[in-house]
């Protein structure tokens, strides 16, 4: 069985550009298809999600071509409004293509988005808010048909500010009749990316970045080349990583002004932070200090994208540290992966205590999900000995190339 080999204790020390945004260019490739045109992107991730998404697309009928790092995707004739269901069901985030289809096929059919490791991942908040702009759904028995004759806007609040529903809110709105006004919107940078695009191609969005989005529906877009800006969740389990293993990096392309909240808990572990236009320089030697209590919070809070990899690096540090996990019902899966390493952590509900270990020893390690993946990557960088850790395909799936990246920072990794 293919297994990643990381040979760790050695601290890391180099650069590494941080690549395009997973969770912006998704929804992003969903809005191309609002517009009978062509749509350049620029800095688009090239990981196992989006390589999904782009079949999807080619399944509607979309030309999706690669002219050197630009993607070129031509979606002036759509023939169906079916997600594939060999690629629905590996990719739940394909739930948001429900509003850009209804927005412009006025129909839809998508395989139910099942659950997945960290939790059971409902759609009633997406299905709720697209129904009041106008569409209505039938459950068939292997999917999930969506009608929208007439999307009309309307003033609507979401009870949850979650990161699929409001974009499906803003697909379907931009092209709605009237105006549509969105309260407790999700405020992830994610969120702000989608509109940027989306008024890069014609849309009227205002109140980005606010959790109150108003969206002027427009009944045509036009081409444009946008490019997708760096991914905070990667650059943050780079930063994670060094403060565990040890070590003095530096990071290009970072998106500073949206790491606040991830910057504060690695100055609360004592890690050396440099920024500068764009980049981040990391400094660690010996233990990071432990964290008092954190909690995963939406945006601007600490994301729960990198709790798994926090919750390694504070295997490793001087004392003990709580972690409560406020956004998803089981992401703590992989502790039982770190216990095996020699880690000291114990969960009781939503939240994990974890006393800090003088080392890590390397180990058999099984990933289950993107993020747990990369979290068990972090560990064995900073554990004593060779880590093997199996099922790894799941880190590709938002890591464009973990392996080149952990290379360039000295760390002695390969693949079988
Ligand atoms: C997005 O997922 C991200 N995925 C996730 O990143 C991220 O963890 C999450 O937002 C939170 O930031 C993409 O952008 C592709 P939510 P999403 O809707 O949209 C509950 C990664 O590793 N909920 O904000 O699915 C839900 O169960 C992935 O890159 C409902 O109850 O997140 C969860 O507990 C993992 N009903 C909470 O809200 C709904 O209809 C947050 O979900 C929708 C969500």
């Amino acid at each position: 069985m293919e297994y990643l080999e990381i040979e760790g204790g050695n601290p890391l020390c180099g650069e590494v550009r941080i690549q395009g945004s997973k969770n912006a260019a998704l929804p992003i490739l969903s809005a191309v298809i609002l517009h009978r045109g062509t749509t350049i992107l620029r800095n688009c991730p090239k990981i196992i999600d989006v390589l999904y998404m782009l079949e999807i697309l080619k399944g509607f009928g979309c030309l999706v071509s690669w002219e050197g790092e630009a993607l070129v995707i031509d979606a002036s004739s759509l023939k169906d409004c079916r997600v594939a269901e060999c690629y629905g069901r590996q990719m739940r985030s394909s739930i948001m293509l429900l509003g850009s289809l209804l927005g412009r096929m006025r129909e839809a059919f998508v395989s139910y988005p099942g659950g997945c490791v960290i939790g059971a991942r409902p759609i009633d908040i997406h299905l709720e808010a697209l129904e009041k702009l106008g569409a209505a759904f039938l459950e068939e028995p292997c999917g999930l048909r969506a009608v929208c004759e007439k999307p009309a806007g309307i003033a609507l609040r979401l009870p949850f500010p979650s990161v699929g529903a409001t974009e499906n809110v803003i697909l379907l709105a931009a092209a709605a009749e009237g105006t549509t006004v969105l309260e407790n919107a999700a405020r992830e940078p994610e969120i702000g990316e989608l509109c940027r695009f989306l008024n890069s191609m014609g849309a009227k969005i205002r109140g980005t970045g606010t959790n109150r989005l108003v969206i002027d529906g427009v009944k045509e877009f036009h081409d444009t080349e946008f490019t997708i800006m760096p991914d905070r969740i990667v650059a943050g389990t780079y930063m994670l990583m060094t403060a565990a293993a040890g070590g003095d990096v530096l990071l290009r392309e970072v998106p500073l002004e949206q790491l606040g909240s991830v910057r504060d808990v690695l100055e609360q572990m004592g890690i050396k932070q440099e920024a500068g236009e764009g980049m981040l320089r990391i400094q660690s030697k010996g233990h990071p200090k432990s964290i008092p209590k954190l909690m995963t919070r939406p945006y601007p809070g600490f994301p729960t994208d990198l709790q798994s990899p926090l919750l390694a690096a504070l295997s490793l540090a001087k004392g003990t540290s709580i972690i409560e996990e406020t956004i998803f019902e089981a992401r703590f899966k992989i502790v039982e992966e770190l216990c095996r390493m020699g880690a000291e952590i114990r969960v009781e509900g939503q939240t994990a205590e974890i006393r800090g270990v003088k080392g890590l020893r390397g180990a058999e390690l099984t990933a289950r999900e993107l993020r747990g993946g990369a979290a068990l990557v972090l560990a064995a960088a900073a554990a004593e000995g060779i880590s093997r850790i199996y099922q790894y395909h799941y880190i590709a799936r938002g890591y464009e190339n973990i392996i080149r990246d952990l290379q360039s920072l000295g760390s002695v990794v390969k693949s079988t």
